[in-house]
């Protein structure tokens, strides 16, 4: 068993999502590399270091730049806000680290190629944290499609929707701005609807037609009460698209839609089928396939258990559920046996270039109220 030193930089919600996978994986899967906590790093030396308490790492930083120079450091996980992705993986990658950073991948489509170029130029492995791929129901649904069990996938419909903004009297974060956020439903929440779309039919968005709208576009200031910063990015997202094999659909996201909570729901139309997904309900899938008598078709629930890989890592019976953590560190698990085994990740950071082109054009259409090509 090989052990590989880890660097996670950022130390919320992500880092601490992808902290646990790292304690997991090797446990969950019997890997032969095991994550080994070397150091995390925050903003802050007293944050970084009660996050290296509680998370379980030998070392703490308030320098991301420490975590890339650190020898035994092998891959680094990038958890920061999107404006600071590509500096800290472009370092990374040219001081020899693999990185699993998470989406999107930057504020700018320049950023965005030059993390996809540094990769290309590196022997590391790279990956994106579009975890909503890495779901055992959502791999097995790919699955029936590749079998052709819904006949030849015509339509692909998806919406991503949730509260998170929602209520106007939360004040502006680093969020709404495209300074520091680049988009905001679109690269926030329509980034893994697209993820999903190239996963589920095998090709790419290149033609669409795109619509954004802000909301509630200003916000109290947290740092000056009594004022109000500007929102200047997207709280709602649509388009309608064209896939380079013929598919047809249309995606959409917001992040002020009440009562949804991680509303990401797609369709999947075949000319034999179909196949719906709800990620809050993320252990089934419904399949629908057409019966010689139609008076007792209908959809079935697939619950997952250890027939759709690799649920039985985590549990022996059918039912018994998995949850976002374990997710995460199906995603993990994938980049450690592409570490391993050299073979490439979807979706690497060349991979993460083109979901970035579609959502660079979603937000070019909509402004220029027109269709556009993905370039
Ligand atoms: N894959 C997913 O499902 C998913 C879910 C949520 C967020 N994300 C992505 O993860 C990233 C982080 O989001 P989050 O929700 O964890 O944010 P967060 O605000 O909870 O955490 C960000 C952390 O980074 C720290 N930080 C900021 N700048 C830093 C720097 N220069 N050096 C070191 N630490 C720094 C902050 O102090 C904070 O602890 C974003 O890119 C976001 O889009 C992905």
């Amino acid at each position: 068993m090989r052990q590989i030193g880890v660097g996670v930089i950022g130390t919320g919600f992500m880092g601490n999502a992808h902290s646990i996978a790292y304690s997991a994986s090797a446990s969950v899967f019997g890997t032969t590399l095991r994550p080994r906590l070397e150091i995390v790093c925050d903003l802050s030396p007293d944050r970084a270091s009660q996050r290296a308490t509680n998370l379980g790492f030998s070392n703490y930083t308030a320098e991301w730049i420490e975590v890339v120079n650190n020898p035994a450091v092998e891959l680094i996980s990038v958890c920061t806000p999107n404006d600071t992705h590509a500096k800290i993986s472009i370092a990374a990658l040219s001081a020899g680290k693999h990185v699993w950073c998470e989406k999107p991948m930057s504020t700018s489509l320049e950023d965005s190629a030059a993390m996809a170029a540094a990769a290309a130029n590196s022997a590391s492995k790279t990956i994106m944290g579009y975890n909503y791929t890495k779901n055992p129901a959502v791999t097995h649904a790919r699955h029936l499609i590749e079998q052709g069990a819904i006949g030849r996938v015509a339509g692909f419909f998806c919406r991503y929707d949730v509260d998170n903004e929602a209520d106007g009297n939360r004040p502006w974060s680093w969020r709404m701005s495209r300074d520091k956020s680049g988009t905001g439903a679109n690269g926030d929440v329509l980034s893994h609807v697209i993820s999903v779309a190239h996963y589920l039919t095998d090709s790419t968005i290149t033609r669409l037609s795109g619509d954004i709208a802000i909301v509630h576009p200003e916000r109290k200031d947290p740092e000056a009460p009594g004022t109000t910063k500007t929102v200047d990015n997207d709280d709602m997202v649509s388009a309608l698209v064209h896939f380079s094999n013929g598919v047809r659909g249309h995606i959409g996201a917001s992040r002020v839609t009440w009562g949804r909570k991680c509303g990401l729901r797609w369709e999947v139309h075949g000319t034999e089928g179909t196949i719906i997904f709800d990620q809050e309900r993320l252990n089934e899938i419904q399949l629908f396939t057409r019966q010689n008598d139609p008076a007792t078709d209908g959809f079935r629930t697939i619950l997952t258990g250890p027939l759709h890989p690799p649920y039985s890592a985590f549990l022996p019976n059918g039912g018994h559920s998995l949850g976002y953590m374990d997710v995460k560190i199906c995603e993990l698990h994938d980049l450690l046996t592409s570490i391993e085994t050299g073979e490439d990740v979807w979706p690497n950071f060349e991979a993460g270039l083109i979901i970035e082109k579609v959502m660079d054009a979603v937000d070019r259409s909509a402004r220029e109220q027109r269709w556009v090509n993905v370039e």
